[in-house]
């Protein structure tokens, strides 16, 4: 299974599009479509089969092309439950977890090949040194996604996320933990390119997100947010986030 990630450069939203597909059989999953009108000719190039359609959630800048996807290439939209899974072929497959918070439905997915996940698609609940808003969700559910499900996943998965918000976020975690040495490296990497590049793209770990991401990192926490519970710390970081 290999995974295309394209950065979508007209995109004010920063979207990354990501195309999953066999290398058994060439069958491909759009994976929140806001413009196959880039990604299809890379599919096309690579004499890949459009085939699938799937979604994280059903915010307008992940759904944008779902119906063109449909009208114009008969694809199959794939709608999942918690925990299940999808086989590509024998030996690669998606596995859905369910992940409300940032809006309710919302679904990441676990890649596995050969019975091994590397991957996972995190849509908006996970990003690069960040996660999703709450605003047109809830707060404590994404508390519970984050603290249940995330933070549960295998530390070797890559992370494929929805949107750059990187240097961004980065500049925020400063404000949060004041010293981060691996954090201010990564900044300090990332802004001498800066001006030379339109996003950035990190291979993350999920290990990684958890040396960086302040969303990750409640329970060292304590001493920043004296008497405050994990969920008050998440819920303090996500409001000063959404003002910052
Ligand atoms: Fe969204």
């Amino acid at each position: 299974m290999k995974v295309l990630k394209v950065y979508l450069e007209e995109s004010p939203l920063r979207n990354f599009n990501y195309i999953i597909y066999s290398e058994v059989n060439k069958n491909a999953i759009f994976v929140d479509p806001l413009d196959i009108d880039i990604t299809m000719p890379i599919v096309k190039k690579l004499g890949l089969n459009p085939k699938y359609l799937i979604n994280t959630h059903y915010h307008a800048d992940h759904k944008h092309h779902n119906q063109k996807l449909l009208d114009e290439y008969s694809v199959t939209e794939i709608l999942f439950k918690d925990l299940e899974v999808f086989e590509l072929s024998s030996s690669e497959k998606l596995q859905a977890l369910y992940t409300p918070g940032h809006l309710d439905p919302h679904f990441i997915f676990k890649l596995i090949q050969d019975d091994k996940a590397f991957g996972v698609i995190t849509g908006d609940v996970l990003f690069n040194c960040g996660i999703g808003n709450a605003r047109q969700g809830d707060v404590n559910v994404l508390f519970e996604t984050i603290d249940k499900v995330i933070m549960k996943l295998e530390d070797d998965l890559i992370v494929y996320p929805a949107h750059d918000y990187l240097v961004t976020n980065l500049k925020f975690a400063q404000t949060i933990e004041e010293k981060n040495e691996i954090r201010d490296n990564l900044l300090k990497e990332k802004l001498a390119i800066d001006d030379k590049v339109t996003h950035h793209e990190v291979d993350h770990t999920i290990k990684d997100e958890k040396e960086i991401n302040p969303f990750l990192r409640l329970e060292k926490y304590q001493d920043i947010f004296p008497g405050l519970s994990k969920k008050e710390i998440f819920i303090n970081i996500r409001r000063q986030r959404d003002n910052w």
